[in-house]
């Protein structure tokens, strides 16, 4: 047992009750130094002069570090080509310039005043447009091709053209970016930071202060949320409190405050998606043919894998016969974006499920029933146009099962109703759909170890390259282990990540945590499990393993695991990329007041095939929490600039994310019975993502309630429908059809 039940979250005491240590909670040891940055007063140029002479006379700064400081000032997931610190050239506003050590973090403010950057500016782009008429593209992938689309969408008995268009999103973390360095003896670094990818901080620090892998230990407790704005990001946090920490020789703690964070960090890519479709009288798809744009900012970072990711989930849940998706990541002088939730797919689902609810009200049609008639079959229709075949296919299921549960039909009359009823406010019904991808699109990076210590009280502790950061991955681990073992999982600790136990690890991210030291972590219980056999089974567990101990049997092991069967090729677009998919389908009710713009989210109903959940009291909270941030994604959380590219929405006062009150009052989740995802630990299936796309039903019901109320219009609603677009809309749509 133990797999498959509800245990707490290992963490849910702490976090309730502020216990819980996060790394600005780590007490300041002597001679500790704090490490501010001052950024980038423009969105690009050229620093002619920075003049820091006044701010070293501080009483409290002990030094003061450009980029040329350290042994390496570049660096890069994918492309090695960004500043740790911008110098000379500066690409995007509030891009980091200069690290101060300070003793006191309080002076930084009266510091930041003394210091004098002069900036000889450059023109900048900050839109996809612009980008795209300068041909700025920091990647442009090879395209999916399936079928024949110019033909087959010439002969279309219907066709539609548009474009789509969504933003950015912060992540919004709790915790925000944050790290301390401790200098160790012979020039080694032992760094604690709230990271998803220990193994790339450890590199990076390496290499911006000229040290050996092996003389750099990164240490991961947990995060106080990561949402994939600490997969690739954390990293240079990190090197700068390893610099101050290497040239001062103290202890040195990076930690930033919201607003900076808000400021200097990627968020998600912002698309632009082009498209032209075509389909007959039943709304049955024919052909699509897609140019996908995103804004990746300044730099590459993870940008060419999100953007491959939206090429593979454009489809969403439907079957494409002919198709044709082309793509490029534009080059903008914008804060470099990143991963967030999703890595993508929720952008390219978007645009398809707006077509779909285009169609729908084209066709003068319920856009259940568009949808249902594209699902993916589950012996015909059914392969990709990156041409993996969808297997296991649960998704027309999902829709029929959520249809009856949700009472869609007596609902959608009652709506119709109440929507001829003139109030000023429509209502608006909308099912959508997810098919996400499991596995790293890069394939090196679905591998995982475990190390595994059984001591002589009976305890365990379990290690691997997983990091905690509120999804509950940890006490899946010892799920898995105490499962193995036949023990109560209290008698197993997961140890904080540590790059000294776990070498060479992926980061925590493609939902994948749990699936790959999951199965890694159960390999090597069970290499345990296998040598305590031949001792005698009468004995209890405790007895068994210190009897294992006296006769010289190894109680420590070690595994490595590697998803198997995974064979995309870029070069033709074709292959087996996902090990498996997670599916479902959610409903969503709106009420969009026409007077004032506002939404409201009245019901929501949920239905996942998450394979046989390994604990499904903390996969519901990911359902629960991934749905409530996309719901923010596409309704309040819109990023605001000025000319000069200022974040303007850089606080909690100014950027809105959902809040209790924007709690959709019924929200129901339920999952279905599903053991037969075999190519996962335990026939589960990750949980972590997916339920974020399911969010795009709240802007799809939101575009239906509009669409409802001028019949038969196409409504060119974007993303995110903030009250001052859909007010916007409502004023051109009826002023259009007075005319
Ligand atoms: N849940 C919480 N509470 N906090 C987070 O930061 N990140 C999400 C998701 N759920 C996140 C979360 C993202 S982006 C990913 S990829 C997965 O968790 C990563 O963890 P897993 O692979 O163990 O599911
Ligand atoms: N998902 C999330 N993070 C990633 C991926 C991915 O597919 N590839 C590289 N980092
Ligand atoms: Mo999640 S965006 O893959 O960290």
């Amino acid at each position: 047992m133990s797999v498959g039940e509800n245990i707490p979250h290992d963490s849910a005491v702490g976090h309730a009750t502020g216990q819980s240590s996060f790394i600005d909670d780590r007490p300041e040891v002597q001679g500790e130094v704090f490490v501010g940055i001052v950024t980038s007063p423009v969105a690009h140029g050229k620093i002619k002069k920075i003049d820091f002479q006044e701010a070293l006379q501080h009483p409290d700064v002990l030094a003061i570090f450009r980029g040329r400081d350290f042994h390496k000032n570049v660096w890069g997931t994918i492309v090695e080509e960004q500043p740790l610190l911008a110098d000379p050239i500066v690409s995007y506003m509030d891009e980091p310039v200069l690290l101060i050590a300070v003793k006191d973090r309080q002076s930084l403010p009266a510091v930041r005043r003394l210091i004098k950057i002069e900036m000889e500016e450059i023109p900048s782009i900050f839109t996809i447009d612009e980008a795209v008429a300068a041909k700025k593209f920091s990647y442009v992938a090879n395209p999916f091709v399936q079928g024949n689309v110019i033909e087959t969408l010439q002969k279309s008995p219907h066709r539609l053209n548009g474009v789509f268009e969504c933003g950015g999103q912060e992540h919004f973390y709790l915790e925000n970016q944050a790290a301390i360095v401790y200098p160790l003896e012979n020039g080694q670094l032992e760094i604690h930071s709230s990271s998803q990818h220990p193994t790339e901080t450890q590199h990076l620090v390496a290499h911006a202060v000229g040290l050996r892998y092996c003389d750099v230990v990164s240490v991961v407790k947990r995060l106080g949320g990561g949402f994939g704005g600490k997969e690739s990001q954390a990293a240079p946090f990190a090197a700068y409190a390893a610099l101050v920490a290497t040239k001062l020789k103290k202890p040195a703690r990076c930690v930033l405050s919201k607003d900076e964070d808000m400021k200097i960090t990627g968020k998600r890519h912002p698309f632009k998606i082009h498209y032209e479709v075509g389909f007959d009288d039943q709304g049955l798809l024919i052909a699509l043919r897609a140019q996908l744009y995103s804004d990746g900012g300044a730099y590459t970072d993870l940008s060419p894998s999100i953007l491959e990711r939206a090429m593979f989930h454009l489809d969403g849940a439907y079957h494409i016969p002919n198709v044709e998706i082309k793509a490029a990541c534009c080059r903008t002088n914008n804060h470099s974006n990143t991963a967030f939730r999703g890595f993508g797919a929720p952008q390219g689902n978007m645009a398809m499920e707006s077509i779909m609810e285009d169609i729908a009200i084209y066709l003068k049609k319920d856009s259940f029933d568009i949808r249902r008639a594209n699902c993916y079959g589950t012996h015909q229709r059914n392969v990709t146009p990156y041409g993996q075949c969808v297997e296991n296919n649960q998704l027309p299921f999902l829709f029929d099962e959520l249809y009856k549960i949700s009472d869609y039909e007596k609902r959608s009359r009652e709506i119709q109703a109440f929507n001829l009823e003139y109030s000023g406010k429509v209502r608006g019904l909308s099912m959508t759909a997810t098919k996400f991808g499991i596995a790293f699109t890069a394939r090196f990076l679905n591998q995982a170890n475990a190390l595994v210590n059984v001591h002589v009280d009976g305890t365990v502790q379990v290690s691997t390259g997983a990091t905690e950061m509120g999804q509950g991955v940890n006490t899946k681990l010892a799920q898995i282990v105490a499962d193995t073992f036949g023990i109560p999982s209290n008698m197993v600790r997961v140890m904080p990540t540590s790059t000294e136990k776990n070498h060479n690890t992926s980061p925590t991210a493609a939902s994948s945590g749990a699936d790959l030291n999951g199965a890694a972590v159960l390999e090597a219980a069970s290499r345990i499990k296998q040598r305590l056999q031949g001792l005698d089974t009468k004995l209890s567990w405790t007895d068994l393993v210190k009897k294992a101990y006296l006769e010289r049997i190894s109680l420590g092991e070690y595994a490595h695991y590697k998803t198997p069967g995974l064979d995309f090729d870029k070069n033709v677009g074709k292959g087996k990329a996902f090990n498996y998919f997670t599916m479902g389908t959610a409903v969503t009710e709106v009420e969009v007041d026409e007077y004032t713009g506002e939404s409201k989210v009245l019901r929501v109903d949920i239905l996942m095939d998450i394979g046989r959940s390994i604990n499904p009291g903390i996969d519901k909270g990911q359902v629960t929490g991934a749905f409530a941030q996309a719901m923010g994604w596409v309704t309040t959380e819109k990023l605001v600039y000025d000319q000069k590219r200022h974040l303007l929405s850089h606080s909690p006062t100014t950027y809105k994310i959902p809040s209790v009150q924007d709690t959709p009052p019924v929200l129901n989740v339920a999952f279905i019975e599903n053991h037969t995802n075999t190519v996962n630990v335990h026939a589960s299936k990750a949980v972590g993502e997916p339920p974020f796309v399911l969010g795009l039903s709240v802007w799809t019901a939101i575009k239906r309630a509009i669409g409802v109320r001028f019949s038969g219009k196409i409504i060119p609603l974007q993303s995110p429908a903030t009250g001052e677009q859909i007010l916007g809309l409502f004023k051109k749509m009826s002023s259009d059809s007075h005319k």
